[in-house]
């Protein structure tokens, strides 16, 4: 048994959808699973009370993996924490009953100023997950303009990227992120204000993309949880924005109404199959909506893999 009280280890991160994903990867006794954004040990902690299971956590955060030590305590050996990429889930697991994803940052990340991801309070222009790699300060005051406008206008889905990218260019340099959404919203003009999300909101969306690579990491992570996963095991994604459900929703209708295309040294009249049978297609409830707002554009699929 746990012994660790509710929510303890979440902290500051309430899980999203947290019913849902357990109703999808439904853990049983003696099975295993990759949750493969650890985070605050939301997910992995309920489905560890679930079932009599093990839970491999991975998250490239190294914040979230000194968190976690306490649940490695509490789980008595179930649970086992890798910090990494989820892309690399297949280096780090061997055959599994199931992967989470749920994309994104946690709210210990997005709420603490140092890390870079908030424009509601000053901070660095950090945004690295993993804590290394580039940052979003090399970004903002190294890219060309033409490259800045590209990507806030793909990953921010930004309609005035270019406004923008120009305006970040004459500012340079600039030091932090109350800067960097002062000038993004200068930039758009006092109209901006009138819509429900803040200015900034897409440009920083599309700045935390890019410096995370994240929609390449979902790409490659869905095609690492493919490999492992056993027959009958469960691949459920909680994802938050148009992007990365574009991404997941294809990968699983291409691999559950087409298949994949029949090798040309198959023996002749070898039938490719779907890999996958969709599961389900959620969004939250309006009560956890109102609950926890960071719910609020959360939406989760769920597909389980076809004996071979
Ligand atoms: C939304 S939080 C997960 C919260 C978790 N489900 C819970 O209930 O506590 C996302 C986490 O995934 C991690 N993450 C995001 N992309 C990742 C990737 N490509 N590889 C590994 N970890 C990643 C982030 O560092 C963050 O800690």
């Amino acid at each position: 048994m746990s012994r660790v009280a509710p929510n303890q280890t979440a902290g500051g991160h309430v899980p999203v959808m947290l019913r849902e994903v357990l109703e999808a990867l439904s853990p049983k006794n003696g099975e295993s699973y990759v949750d493969g954004t650890f985070g605050g040990g939301g997910y992995s902690r309920a489905i560890l009370e679930a079932a009599d299971c093990r839970v491999l956590g991975i998250d490239r955060d190294p914040d979230a993996i000194a968190r976690g030590r306490k649940l490695v305590d509490a789980f008595g050996g179930r649970l086992t924490l890798v910090q990494g990429e989820f892309s690399r889930m297949d280096e780090f697991s061997g055959p599994t009953d199931g992967v989470v994803l749920d994309l994104g940052v946690s709210s210990f990340q997005f709420d603490e100023p140092a890390r870079g991801f908030s424009f509601r309070e000053d901070g660095p222009l950090d945004m690295r997950m993993s804590r290394s790699g580039i940052s979003a300060a090399d970004v903002v005051n190294g890219a060309d303009e033409r490259t800045l406008a590209q990507i806030i206008a793909r990953y921010g889905e930004e309609k005035n990227a270019r406004r923008i990218a120009r305006a970040i260019i004459a500012a340079r340099p600039i030091a932090g992120t109350a800067q960097l959404a002062k000038i993004v919203a200068d930039a758009q003009g006092p109209a901006a204000l009138r819509h429900a999300i803040h200015p900034a909101t897409r440009t920083f969306q599309a700045l935390r993309i890019h410096v995370n690579d994240e929609l390449g990491e979902l790409e490659r992570g869905l095609e690492a949880a493919l490999k492992i996963l056993k027959a009958h095991g469960r691949l459920v994604v909680v994802s938050f924005h148009s992007l990365e459900d574009r991404i997941v929703k294809r990968f699983l209708t291409q691999r559950s109404t087409q298949a994949p295309r029949a090798s040309r040294h198959a023996p002749p009249g070898a039938a490719a199959r779907p890999l996958f049978e969709l599961m389900t297609s959620l969004t939250p409830s309006e009560a956890e909506v109102a609950a926890n707002p960071r719910a609020r554009s959360a939406r989760l699929r769920a597909g389980v893999k076809l004996a071979a």
